[in-house]
């Protein structure tokens, strides 16, 4: 029996790093799992390297743009005449930009805050309901991906930290509303990983030194590291686990 035996899984922007991974692995371990992102190709891809040799594909994909309220409702409406159910959601897409607070025009903090945090109130509200439609006993869980960056301020990044720590404290309240409906909620904080996200900054090997000097395990991160953490949080293992933010960050916080 492997732990996410007849689960059916969503995991938004799962055409690369972290989400790619988190995919990879949920498949792996028996979900059934929705691939959710805008770029039909990226998620194809993913797709038919998880479904290879398969005689029943195990992921699938549904383009969507998960900051549109009405793309989002559709994938709704799409799982539950599919599947009428869901198991496990992993609010993962999200996105970065570098500005200072004083050169920052209000539609690039609308870019990021619509990415990262509305996103996952628009995907957790019509998404949940079918999860709700679940046995109480199944194992439901939500897992957020926030960031270390929503723990401590970093040079730059003013809106993508500030809704980051929303992302977490937002994982908190849902945890708390869904309480009753036995859906546990989390979040994952993720410190550097080798992604897209950070492909650009990681080619400046002086970037790239400063973050292994400040890491006390001395090394960026995999995001199939990060990956393992997300699936064990959305696993029955953490059954007594809800409202509490993972730190998957190589010790950059102790240091
Ligand atoms: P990534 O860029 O490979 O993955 C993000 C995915 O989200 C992409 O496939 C992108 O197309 C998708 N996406 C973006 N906006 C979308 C939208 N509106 N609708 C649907 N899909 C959308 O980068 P990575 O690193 O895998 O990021 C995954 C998550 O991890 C993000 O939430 C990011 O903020 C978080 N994170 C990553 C860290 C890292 O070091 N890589 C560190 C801390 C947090």
């Amino acid at each position: 029996m492997k732990r996410f035996d007849h689960a059916i899984a969503v995991v938004t922007g799962a055409g690369s790093g972290i989400g790619e991974q988190t995919a990879k692995k949920l498949a792996g371990e028996g979900a059934k799992v929705v691939l959710v992102g805008r770029t039909e190709s990226k998620l194809k891809k993913v797709a038919d390297q998880i479904n290879e040799g398969l005689s029943e594909p195990a992921a699938v994909v549904f383009q969507a743009d998960v900051t549109q309220e009405d793309q989002v409702d559709k994938l709704a409406r799409y799982l539950s005449e599919e599947y009428g159910g869901l198991h496990v959601l992993i609010n993962n897409a999200g996105t970065s930009g570098k500005s200072s607070v004083l050169d920052m025009e209000a539609s690039e903090w609308d870019r990021i805050q619509d990415t990262n945090l509305k996103s996952v109130f628009l995907v957790s509200k019509s998404l949940s309901r079918l999860m709700m439609d679940e046995g109480r006993e199944e194992n439901r869980a939500i897992v957020n991906v926030a960031s270390l960056s929503g723990h401590k301020a970093g040079a730059q990044i003013p809106h993508y930290s500030s809704s980051k720590a929303a992302v977490i404290n937002f994982t908190k309240a849902l945890a708390l509303e869904f309480s009753k409906s036995g859906i546990r909620v989390n979040s994952v904080s993720p410190g550097f990983a080798e992604t897209p996200l950070t492909a650009e900054g990681l080619q400046n090997k002086r970037f790239e030194q400063a973050i292994q000097e400040h890491t006390a395990l001395g090394r960026v991160g995999k995001p199939e590291e990060v990956a393992n953490v997300i699936c064990f949080a959305a696993s029955k293992e953490a059954s007594y686990m809800t409202g509490s933010d993972l730190l998957v960050d190589g010790g950059w916080m102790i240091k």
